[in-house]
């Protein structure tokens, strides 16, 4: 088939079990009802519903392109539906994400995370669909970059014609809404004196030199759209593999070294990244420690075969293991940074009410004491 088909995958916390911990089974299986019921009416081409902790993701496949209204205000229909079963068990935090009460075209800055490619389905498309929990956006910038620009991770740099000549990647500044492109290798230090930045440029998308998309991730942040702390971004992010991208052992390599990533408790800590199965994707010590979830289908006219549940292998029980060990160095810092987030990034949490009671009480420093 030469047809484009588009991947949208969009989440949202709308009521987490127990605490922020997991998604309750109810609502899981009412979404994948609604999700049927628009398979069979021939809106979506299919579809397949998970969680990630405390987050619903809805992955979709169908021929409407990216950014769609029908497919964006279906998946609000279902996050509002789900709201509701989430507010009868009284599920904890229940619409947490939905930062809006109508649906105005686009989910885009109402609260949920978005990721979509419209593609040209290849003879064989193998994709990767990685889901995070008790993180932020910029959580994929590492990964990403192992993944198509770092020969010690990715072989196929080196070794592969197909991919020897490197990618491009499109970096968004989330603060001042502005975009940029580099191509590596030629740019790699350029871009990298922006993405080691995880809190303001996140990678957007990474494409072939030739412009083909190969991955791309959802940038929203929650707390710069609702101007306050609602909980995390939980992002998400689609990678294609194989041939002309890195092959499904190069897109997954990253996740083997115990990447410190922020979010954890209250999304106010610093903590490692554990990649888990979707049945251990549930970040209870601490809330945490935060996890990443990897879903693996083949794409067949459109069709989702799969999933496969990538990180259920015992390849990445040394890194389980490595995660624990750093959780519990960082959890001894308590309260201190680097445990606990520096102050301008506490700005988006809670702390600034406890800050705003407390301000009357400095005073200036005595004339002695005060430097001249
Ligand atoms: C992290 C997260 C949780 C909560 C924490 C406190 O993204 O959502 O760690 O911040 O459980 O929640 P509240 O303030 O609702 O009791
Ligand atoms: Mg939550
Ligand atoms: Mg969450």
């Amino acid at each position: 088939m030469n047809k484009q088909v588009t991947v949208s995958v969009i989440k949202a916390d709308i009521g987490g079990y127990v605490g922020h911990s997991a998604m309750h089974p109810g609502l899981l299986e009412r979404a994948s009802q609604m999700m049927e019921d628009f398979r069979s009416r021939r809106v979506l081409i299919d579809f397949h519903v998970t969680s990630c902790g405390d987050d619903l993701q809805l992955i979709m496949t169908h021929t409407f392109g990216v950014d769609h209204p029908q497919i964006h205000q279906l998946a609000w229909e279902i996050f509002r539906e789900c709201t509701g079963t989430a507010r009868e068990l009284k599920l904890y935090g229940a619409g947490q994400d939905l930062l809006a009460d109508a649906f105005s075209g686009n989910v885009r800055g109402m609260g949920p995370g978005v990721a979509e490619m419209e593609i040209t389905e290849r003879e064989s498309e193998p994709l990767l669909i990685f889901m995070a929990d008790k993180t932020s956006a910029g959580a994929w910038n590492l990964p990403l970059f192992k993944m198509f620009a770092d020969p010690f991770n990715t072989a196929g740099l080196i070794i592969s014609p197909a991919m020897h000549a490197g990618f491009r990647f499109e970096v968004h500044d989330v603060k001042q809404h502005q975009r940029i492109f580099f191509n590596t290798p030629e740019e790699m230090y350029d871009l990298l004196v922006f993405i080691g930045a995880t809190g303001r440029y996140v990678i957007k998308a990474v494409y072939t030199r030739e412009g083909e998309v190969g991955a791309v991730s959802s940038t929203q942040r929650l707390a710069l759209i609702a101007g306050k702390y609602v909980g995390k971004d939980d992002p998400v992010c689609i990678v294609r593999s194989q041939g002309k991208f890195p092959a499904v052992g190069e897109v997954l390599e990253p996740f083997t070294m115990p990447h410190i990533v922020e979010g954890w408790m209250r999304g106010s800590h610093y903590g490692p990244l554990m990649p888990t199965s979707v049945r251990q994707a549930t970040p209870a010590r601490f809330d945490g420690p935060p996890r990443v979830i990897c879903l693996g289908f083949q794409l067949a006219e459109g069709r989702l075969i799969g999933p496969r549940d990538m990180f259920d292998d015992p390849s990445f029980d040394e890194v389980r293991r490595q995660v624990n060990i750093l959780a519990d160095q960082m959890r001894r810092h308590g309260p201190f940074e680097p445990h606990r987030l520096p102050m301008d990034e506490m700005e988006y949490t809670t702390l600034p009410q406890v800050m705003e009671k407390l301000r009357d009480r400095w005073e200036a420093l005595p004339e002695t004491l005060t430097p001249a």
